[in-house]
């Protein structure tokens, strides 16, 4: 594939990821100086939790935030979303994520705290682009058989709508679930498990 393809990916996270400066800008202001040898408040905000609110997050659509410099996609999934990942359970790699990242306290299957929210690490287990969000069904490029989920623009990786990757693929693991946890019901903390929120 081209370097074409890895400047789009590229292109998109950070089209994406301006959306949230503005937060996590926040949490380095509220940080208080305390002293020249601790951390300052920019790296302490980066590995800093971030609080997602989601309330504007309508089914079916993705919202994209920014823990750690990396993306985090964040999918309100409906009922059909959800029904379709047992269909397809046969053909992905890591159907319970034996193999791959997801923190104890989600679900196996959904991989999710709240089955209809979904919470990912944006960034392909392959070689690391950003895998876009294609929630339609059966569109020409990906074929009849796509039921919606994540197509990586470098080297073609597909995953489904739990980040679970497809069987042959480029990519080896399911995209990673990171640790979050649940403020109130519109706010997600990503950073913060869940058992210690
Ligand atoms: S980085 Fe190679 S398929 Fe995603």
């Amino acid at each position: 594939m081209s370097n074409d393809g890895v400047n789009a990916g590229r292109r998109r996270f950070l089209v994406a990821a301006t959306s949230v400066v503005g937060a996590a800008g926040a949490v380095g202001a509220a940080t208080p100086f305390v002293g020249s040898w601790f951390p300052s408040a920019k790296a302490k905000a980066a590995g800093a939790p971030v609080k997602v609110n989601i309330a504007k997050v309508e089914p079916g659509q993705q919202m994209v935030a920014e823990w750690r410099g990396q993306p985090v996609f964040i999918v309100r999934r409906t009922e059909e979303i959800l029904a379709n990942l047992t269909k397809i359970e046969g053909s992905v790699a890591d159907p319970e994520s034996a193999a791959s990242v997801q923190p104890a306290y989600v679900d196996k299957k959904t991989r999710a705290i709240k089955p209809e929210l979904l919470v990912l690490v944006g960034l392909c287990t392959h070689l690391g682009c950003s895998p876009s969000f294609r929630p339609e069904v059966a569109p020409a490029d990906l074929g009849p058989d796509w039921v919606g989920g994540y197509f990586c623009p470098c080297h073609g990786s597909r995953y489904d709508m739990a980040g679970r990757v497809y069987k042959a693929q480029p990519a080896p693991l399911n995209l990673p679930v990171p640790p979050h946890s649940y403020e109130t019901d519109d706010v997600i903390v990503i950073g913060v498990d869940q058992e210690k929120a």
